[in-house]
């Protein structure tokens, strides 16, 4: 028998029929492997809730972080829902079957690489992964707008009842950071975000202008202050292992069916996180 593994993926957006086919194939390797999904499943809440549950009946535990996706109040959802009460809608699904949000106490992984807090994170971004030279949110928006690379969060992804996505972002940086100091003493961890905690993976963008959507800077010294073993994101749709400060980074996104067709490794492979391969 396999020794358990902490594994993750992300970005799954399972709205594309050949996503939907690889995560209905995923499957722990081990009886003990915990999952981590790092957001971007779909963009519907009835999907969402679809996905999570078969999830949770196939792994031990799944500990979900926010994508933009999920948080957008797309025209073809029955659900309504903006913002925050978004947020908390999800949050509530995945308590009902039992999968760890970054509302609820961080899990402690005692398998092979432990003891770690496993702490999923949803601090969003607030548009200061900016070009250089650029030195305002409203001119970083209108070089994007004028050179046509714009994220459509700027359409359905909503701060309400925050007046903007950079103040719901402060306020989500805060309550984070209390969050984290409070963990246990001494035990490293494992920080899942959607976006990455530190700039640098995005500067390989194909488009440059497009990290203001990617994350903020008020993380940049994350991994080193709450001793991360490992940081897990996704979003840029780039996987891959980066190291910074010596802390492993692991971009586990499965992406769009054309990101993943290219590529010679198979699509939906579950990254090992722990123990450290
Ligand atoms: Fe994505
Ligand atoms: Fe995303």
């Amino acid at each position: 028998m396999p020794s358990e593994r902490l594994v993750a993926i992300s970005d799954l957006h399972i709205g594309y029929a050949e996503n939907r086919a690889i995560v209905d194939a995923l499957r722990p390797g081990s009886p003990g492997d915990w999952l981590i999904v790092a957001g971007d499943v779909c963009e519907f809440a009835e999907d969402f809730e679809h996905t999570m549950r078969l999830l949770s009946e196939r792994f031990t535990k799944v500990v979900w972080a926010p994508g933009n996706h999920e948080l957008w109040t797309h025209p073809r959802d029955p659900s309504r829902l903006r913002g925050e009460a978004r947020y908390r809608h999800l949050v509530e699904i995945c308590r009902s079957l039992g999968v760890v949000t970054p509302e609820d106490p961080y899990p402690i992984w005692t398998g092979p690489g432990g003891p770690v807090v496993v702490a999923p994170l949803f601090v969003l971004y607030d548009y200061t992964f900016r070009m250089p030279g650029v030195t305002t949110v409203e001119a970083a928006l209108a070089l994007a707008h004028e050179t046509g690379v714009v994220c459509t969060d700027e359409m359905f992804l909503h701060p309400d009842p925050y007046p903007s996505r950079e103040a719901w972002c402060a306020a989500r940086l805060k309550e984070t950071e209390r969050r984290l100091e409070e963990r246990p003493d001494g035990l490293p961890t494992v920080l899942i975000n959607h976006y990455p905690l530190v700039r640098e993976p995005t500067l390989i963008l194909r488009y440059p202008q497009f990290a203001i959507w990617c994350g903020t800077t008020q993380t940049a010294d994350w991994h080193l202050r709450f001793q991360a073993a490992a940081v897990v994101y996704g979003h840029l749709h780039i996987p891959r292992t980066t190291w910074y400060d010596g802390v492993r980074f692991e971009e586990v996104s499965l992406g769009y069916p054309r990101e993943w067709k290219p590529r010679k490794t198979p699509p939906g492979r579950l990254r090992q996180i722990l123990p450290a391969p």
